[in-house]
């Protein structure tokens, strides 16, 4: 489903009816166990758990609804046999139900359609139905309503896909095989992988061997969750379930992978069909705001990185900022949500610099390289012409914000590719866009903001093309803040860099001394703004004519005002550049 239509919520009345977790026991989204999870209110990893209903055994596995979370979607899709798909009465169809069915149709699933949240009074029921049935081709009468919250509906919803999604098939004859759909670490026992048996069993003790990965590993456990861990002595063809494998270093298990037994032979073990690598689309350079705290904050990302395969990191270093990393993720909530725990969970705090695109240059000499952040970004002399990256962005919007939506499309480089009715009041537009446009200014939280909620989008990225970048330098008190450098589009480059300066004057505490702000491209300065000195009152502490008293205070001030001055460096509190970040 899209993001926040019930998934988790749907997910803990399945617990429920089934008995898996007795009502008194019950928080709400019990799946989502992450404490940002919890906040948030969204899914960022999803979790098997293991249900037994009517003499049934079911896998359910919870999926995070947000695009920047895609790749674990297509994982669990293809660990499956059926899916639900779930819209919220309330919002109806949007960009994520669309690219969600496309993803669950590719792997031939059975898919159960249905409607949530139909208590609430605001919600369309027929109208929702009607688009649905009409997106998936069937009779309006197949679509279930539920409401997940108060538990309308659920158990025939249950009913329905213990009657419509087939067992798994069963292999049990063959050699071992299991597909690797996500892992976590354990300091004792190694990666933990969950698995998706398709043929054969395994057995605790055994010998395992990764076939992409060229790795062995020992079964330390294998069992599933319910949600706790239960381990077993074997696990067999169709189930769902975690294998400890000992292997101490986790780039070894690589989700997609295929798992299976040591002891056959390698032309017995055909690798299973993979998953899509997910590939980071934003970079940016995390620093520790204290430099002595760069050890932590790599064994933070170390940490991170167990379970989120999609995340990089590389180490680098800056003037006036030390030693940090520069990160890749899906997405800027990917990107928030790495940050936060970095915080949280490590008690970091941290220096972040603008989101950027991944750009490709082509050298004089024909040679290619990419570049993950300005600081990267070369010479003009070294560029015969330089790259982005394009995708095809889809929003979906009511008829009410079409204006709005379109002006924002409008307001940002892009071409439109088409335009579709869905259902009665629903519109899809189609556009061309960089990612860049995409991601640097934060075009998801103005789509959701001018309509409510109610618009959602979605992009696949395509191909790589041509476009005329500069790097835009920004200077403090004249010293080039390297942390705030961005790649723009040559076209852009005053307007962003006017912007910036402005953004900067507002949102940096004034200082004793004024405070020159320089937007520079090349050493060319395209925009200046000044932050006006605070001028503190230092004598209005004395009343009455102590004049001389005053004199000297004063003189102190002055003094002051230069002795930090000269020191060249003013500190940029990390608020800054969060605000600089959010773009
Ligand atoms: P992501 O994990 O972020 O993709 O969200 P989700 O699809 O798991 O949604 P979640 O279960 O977290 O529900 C989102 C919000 O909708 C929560 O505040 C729920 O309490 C609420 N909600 C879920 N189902 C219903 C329902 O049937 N009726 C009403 N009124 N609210 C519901």
């Amino acid at each position: 489903s899209h993001i926040d239509h019930g998934k988790s919520t749907l997910a803990d009345r399945f617990l429920e009816v089934t008995g898996t977790i007795p009502k008194e026991k019950m928080r709400e989204q019990f799946l989502d166990a992450m404490d940002l999870e919890r906040e948030k209110g969204i899914t960022i990893k999803m979790k098997p758990v293991r249900m037994q209903y009517r003499g049934c055994i079911l896998n359910l596995i919870d999926t995070p609804g947000h695009v920047d979370f895609n790749y674990e979607v297509s994982r669990s899709l293809a660990a499956v046999e059926g899916a639900i798909l779930l819209v919220d009465a309330s919002k109806g169809i949007q960009a994520q139900t669309i690219s969600n069915l496309d993803l669950a149709r590719k792997q031939n699933l059975v898919i159960i359609p249905a409607i949530n949240k139909i208590d609430l009074p605001q919600s369309k029921v027929e109208e929702t139905k009607l688009d649905l049935a009409n997106l998936l081709g069937i009779n309006p009468d197949e679509v279930f309503l539920i409401s997940a919250k108060i538990g309308t509906g659920v158990s025939n919803l249950l009913e329905a896909a213990i009657k419509k999604i087939p067992p798994p098939k069963d292999n049990s004859d063959k050699p071992f095989r299991a597909l690797i759909f996500d892992s976590e670490y354990d300091t004792y026992k190694g990666v933990v992988a969950f698995i998706r048996v398709i043929d054969g069993m395994i057995k605790l003790n055994e010998k395992v061997y990764l076939v992409q990965a060229k790795a062995e590993g020992d079964v330390k456990e294998i069992g599933y969750r319910n949600p706790k861990s239960s381990p077993v002595s074997e696990l067999k063809t169709g189930e769902i379930g975690y294998l400890a494998t000992g292997i101490k270093e986790p780039g070894k298990v690589r989700v997609g992978d295929t798992i299976t037994l040591k002891s056959l032979s390698q032309a017995e073990t055909m690798s299973l069909a993979g998953y899509k690598e997910p590939k980071p689309m934003v970079f940016l350079s995390i620093y520790p705001e204290d430099s002595d705290e760069f050890d932590l904050l790599k064994d933070g990302l170390e940490k991170l990185k167990l379970n989120d395969a999609a995340l990089t990191f590389n180490p680098e270093s800056k003037e006036g900022l030390g030693r940090g990393f520069q990160c890749g993720f899906l997405g800027l909530l990917h990107a928030e949500i790495i940050s936060e725990r970095l915080k949280r969970e490590f008690g970091l705090d941290l220096i972040l610099s603008i989101p950027s695109v991944v750009y490709k240059i082509i050298a004089p000499d024909n040679k290619e390289f990419f570049v993950y952040s300005p600081s990267e970004w070369p010479d003009n002399t070294r560029i015969k012409e330089s790259q982005e990256l394009w995708a095809n962005l889809q929003v979906l919007t009511p008829v009410a914000y079409l204006g709005q939506a379109l002006e924002l499309l409008e307001s940002i480089e892009s071409r439109q590719l088409k335009t579709n009715y869905l259902g009665i009041e629903k519109i899809e537009l189609v556009y061309e866009v960089p990612l860049r446009e995409i991601i640097s200014k934060n075009f998801y939280d103005k789509l959701k903001s001018l309509s409510k909620g109610f618009a959602s989008m979605n992009y696949d990225v395509t191909d790589w093309r041509k476009g005329n970048f500069v790097k835009l330098d920004i200077l403090i008190l004249g010293r080039k803040e390297e942390a705030l450098s961005k790649i723009v589009s040559e076209n852009d480059a005053l307007k962003e860099g006017k912007k910036i300066v402005e953004k900067l004057r507002d949102s940096l505490p004034s200082q004793l001394f004024s405070v020159p702000l320089q937007a520079a491209i090349g050493g060319k300065i395209v925009a200046r703004e000044t932050l006006k000195a605070l001028r503190r009152d230092v004598i209005a502490p004395l009343y009455g004519g102590d004049y001389s008293r005053k004199r000297k205070l004063l003189e102190k001030q002055k003094k002051g005002k230069k002795k930090l001055k000269d020191r060249g460096k003013m500190h940029i509190p990390p608020q800054v550049f969060l605000e600089m970040f959010k773009g």
